[in-house]
């Protein structure tokens, strides 16, 4: 299979060859395995990746079998105080990334695929990948994939796609499990092309009482917790401009683009 124009080595950013079904960095020779129905760029990893008990579970089969259907609708409900309404959210999704459309888009942090083989479905996007670094995850969206995304083992932190390749960006209910969210951001803003939409959800701090279930929430699950003034400073200190957000509950969608003007 031919490698996406994409795609680039997440280690030096050197280029890419085929090397059977997976990939050599022509710059500094390391091999990324792609037997997998994914093209792996975290073979020394193993399956061990991440610290706290929230990112620690993203690595179980167990979990991965039942997250779309049991453990996000549940967790949804929770943070936003009301029943979860996929369509609705995905529907937002779609419309951050209109600016995408006709290019290349990632759902990054995909889990088991759900949003990005959507956004393949719609039709609007050249290509659609999923990354996401969990072996458990990456192995759920492999075999509900039909061909739809290609799907990428990577880190958010070092994400294997040249600068300024990629349309849109998309990380649902993921930004409170990465380990260093501000860097994934720089490489979120890097990889965008001008103008090109990054949209996400996350948890983000209320006011009053729900604030100490919040903070109780971040500390039994070990995962991040926002305000919503963070977020928008985040993506502004790394050239993400037009923040706007949406609240429901605990839950805080928000989307931004990456400064610039598209090439003509
Ligand atoms: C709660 S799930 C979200 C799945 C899906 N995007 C959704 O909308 O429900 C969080 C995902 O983030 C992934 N993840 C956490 N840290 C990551 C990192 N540094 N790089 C790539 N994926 C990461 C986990 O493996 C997990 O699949």
């Amino acid at each position: 299979m031919s490698l996406p124009l994409e795609l680039c080595c997440p280690a030096c950013r050197g280029p890419l060859a085929a090397w059977g079904v997976g990939a050599v960095c022509q710059a500094c020779d390391r091999r990324y395995p792609g037997d997998r129905g994914y093209l792996d760029f975290l073979p020394e990893l193993g399956a061990a990746a991440g610290d706290g008990l929230g990112p620690r579970l993203m690595h179980s089969r167990a979990l991965a079998r039942v997250y779309e259907r049991v453990w996000r609708p549940i967790f949804i409900a929770a943070a936003s105080g009301g029943l979860p309404d996929y369509r609705a959210e995905f529907e937002l999704v779609l419309s951050a990334l209109a600016t995408a459309e006709g290019g290349a888009v990632v759902d990054l942090s995909c889990g088991p695929g759900f949003t990005g083989r959507r956004l393949a479905e719609s039709g609007r996007f050249e290509r659609v990948f999923g990354l996401d670094w969990s072996l458990a995850m990456l192995a759920r969206a492999a075999a509900d994939n039909r061909g739809l995304m290609r799907l990428v083992r990577g880190d958010v932190g070092h994400l294997p796609f040249k600068t300024g390749s990629i349309a849109g960006a998309h990380a649902g209910a993921a930004f409170h499990m990465w380990p260093d969210p501000s860097a994934a951001v720089a490489e979120v803003a890097r990889v965008l092309r001008p103008g090109g939409g990054f949209v996400a959800s996350t948890f983000a701090y209320t006011r009053g009482l729900r604030r100490k279930f919040e903070a109780m929430l971040s500390q039994v699950g070990q995962f991040h917790v926002f305000e919503a003034d963070q977020l928008r400073g985040m993506l502004s200190a790394h050239g993400l401009v037009d923040f706007d957000s949406e609240r429901r509950g605990s839950l805080i969608f928000f989307w931004a683009r990456r400064a610039g003007a598209p090439a003509a």
